[in-house]
């Protein structure tokens, strides 16, 4: 009879749904991040020396370095200063998820992605107060993740 070939279909078709949902739940998943392989390792920025007391660097004349370290969710250090009329040059790397280094009112905006060392060269002719943001979600208190450049 048909009954058993009706019987067969309906368990793949039963098989089959399992299968989908599954597949949703864990194929494409979120992809952790290889310790061994690439450029795409948080912990070789343990071997950087720049980023092993972030901060600012006087390097001669006007010119200034400073070096961040993001990492959900605040920013190391939270607190810049600088003097007015200097040139400063950002080195910013995050240690675990990407995250952004956006100081307000400026043409200070990158993306910081771990790993990365992400460069950026700006002029501060003015003491003032700039606030730094997180622009690229990075999680639960992404909102919260911030700083401060006092130029003075
Ligand atoms: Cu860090 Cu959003």
């Amino acid at each position: 009879t048909y009954e058993k070939v009706w019987i067969v279909a309906s368990m793949v078709l039963i098989v089959g749904f399992i299968a989908t949902i599954t597949y949703g739940a864990v194929g494409p998943g979120i992809a952790m991040i290889d310790d061994d392989g690439g450029d795409i390792n948080p912990d070789k920025i343990n071997d950087d020396e720049r980023f092993a007391e972030p901060g600012v660097e006087h390097v001669g004349g006007n010119e200034y370095e400073v070096t961040v370290v993001a990492q959900a969710w605040s920013y190391t250090p939270s607190e810049i200063e600088i003097p007015a009329n200097s040139e400063v040059t950002f080195y910013v790397t995050s240690r675990d998820v990407t995250h952004s280094f956006s100081v307000v009112g400026t043409n200070v905006n990158t993306m910081v992605v771990p790993g990365q060392v992400s460069e950026m060269t700006a002029k501060f002719d003015e003491p003032d107060e700039y606030g730094i943001l997180c622009n690229e979600y990075c999680g639960e208190f992404h909102h919260t993740m911030e700083g401060k450049l006092n130029v003075v």
